[in-house]
Order: structure tokens, then sequence, then C-alpha cells
């Protein structure tokens, strides 16, 4: 991989690390988004079982199932055939055994052409990561606040704050990277936990509310265009809002329709 080229193999992620270059992931679920993203340059494309939220309209990731993911990673496939994409593993489709994680990280990488799977959770989930990347199946770990544990972390609240959560953390992370994983995402954490979890990683981290000392960075796409407006934590921010884009547009189109002035008579055929 040239200086400036984007990570086309997982293996590349840890070369960008080693050369000191940030990593920016987008969380993506559909064809139309994957190319706008692709276009604009974001190195690894995630689809985040984040979906289930911002897609689906469920209040957490939890019942995401499967076949939900597969289907969308297959239309960000279409949409970025070059892409590095990485496919989350949904609640209950890894956890209950080694062999069911297997069979179902190798469907997603076998249908929709993705290069690895995220999943949720460290020493507890290091015999797992260790069986799939020794059949050739490269995981991303993901620490912190995770999601599908929500219940069990009494809701989406930092976490690492007190000695001894902050030494589990450190120690969940080097945990994964012994068992193979190529990159650990990190979500709500503080950012010198965050920091010193990266410094004691030859594997890159990617922050999510975790702040700057992160190799990479990682946004829900449709909170980061202002399309999800009412959801609004600290370590969001907004680079378009595009609600109120869509609101506008509609809104015209609308009165158009009612006018009679659309369509006009460039829009209708002879
Ligand atoms: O599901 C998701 O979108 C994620 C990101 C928040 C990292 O896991």
């Amino acid at each position: 991989m040239n200086a400036d080229a984007r990570p086309r193999t997982v293996l590349d992620l840890a070369a960008m690390k080693a050369a000191g270059r940030r990593i920016v992931m987008l969380t993506c679920y559909d064809a139309a988004f994957a190319r706008l993203l692709d276009q604009a340059g974001v190195d690894v494309l995630l689809v985040g079982d984040s979906l289930n939220q911002v897609i689906a309209g469920e209040e957490t990731t939890l019942s995401a199932t499967l076949d939900q993911m597969i289907y969308h990673a297959a239309a960000v496939r279409r949409g970025a055939p070059g892409a590095l994409m990485f496919v989350d593993l949904p609640f209950l489709t890894y956890q209950v055994s080694v062999p069911e994680a297997i069979r179902n990280a190798g469907r997603v990488l076998q249908e929709t052409g993705a290069q690895g799977v995220k999943l949720e959770g460290g020493c507890a989930m290091a015999e797992t990561v260790r069986a799939l990347v020794d059949r050739g199946i490269p995981v991303l770990g993901h620490l912190g606040l995770t999601p599908q544990s929500v219940h069990a972390l009494g809701g989406y609240r930092v976490q690492g704050r007190d000695p001894g959560g902050a030494e589990r953390l450190i120690a969940d992370a080097q945990e994964l990277e012994r068992a193979g994983a190529c990159g650990v995402v990190l979500e709500l954490v503080p950012a010198a936990l965050a920091r010193r979890v990266s410094g004691a990683l030859a594997i890159p981290t990617i922050g999510i509310g975790a702040g700057a000392g992160c190799d990479g960075q990682v946004l829900v796409l449709h909170d980061m265009l202002g399309l999800n407006e009412g959801f609004d934590p600290k370590f969001l921010k907004r680079y378009a809002a595009l609600g109120e884009s869509v609101r506008a547009a509609v809104r015209a189109y609308a009165a158009e329709v009612r006018g009679g002035t659309y369509p006009g008579p460039e829009h209708s055929f002879e």
C-alpha cells in the first residue's frame, strides 16, 4: 500500500497505524450511500447492527438478524465493490458456540463479499475470535459500550471510568490482539483510557466517543449527516443537516405537485 492509498485488505489497517495514518470509518447500510462514501474516500465501511435502530426503527440492536445484515451488506458491496467492508455479527449469532460463530461469519463473507466481521466482547470472546481468524475470517473487536449488552450495562453509558473497569478494558483489548483481531472499536470510553489502549496495541483502535487518541474514528452515518435529529450525544459532530434539506426538498415537491407546476413540459414526453 503506498503512502496515501486507501486500505484494501485487513492487513493494511495495521500498516496504517504503523505509518501514523488515521483510519476513517463510517457505517453504511445501502448501495447509494456506499457509492458516495467510497467516492469521498472513506477507508472502511462498517455495516453495523445499528441498522436495526437507524433503518428498522427498533430501540436496540438486539433484534437484528443475520439475514438482515447480509441483505444490507450485499447492497453496500454492490455500491462500493472495491471498499474494505466489515459486517457486524448480530446478537446470538456468535455467542452460543464456536461452530455457530464460524458458520454465521462464513455466511457473511460468502454472501456479501465483506472482508471481515465485527463482534462485541473481550476475553470472553477470545476463543471465538481465534477460531474465526484461524479459519481465515478476519475479526474486528468491539469494547467499551457494547450495545448488544445494553441491558447488562444498565444503559448507553461511558465505560471504564473506574480503575478496575479500565484495567479490564486494557486486558480485553490485549487478549483480542493475541487472539488475532485486526483492530478494535472502542465505544464510549474516556479519552485517556482509549489513548492508553491504543498505545498498548499494535493493531489499530477505532473510536466512537473515545477521544482523539484512537488510531481511527467511526460514526454512524445518519447521525453525522443530521438525518437522526433526536440523537445528540456529546461525542457526535454533525457535518451536515440533511434532515432539514430533505424536509425542504419534499415541501417544494409537494407544493409544485399541488400547484400543478410539476411536471412541466420539460419533464413530459411528446
Ligand atoms: O453498529 C454500529 O454501527 C457500530 C458502530 C457504532 C461502531 O457498532
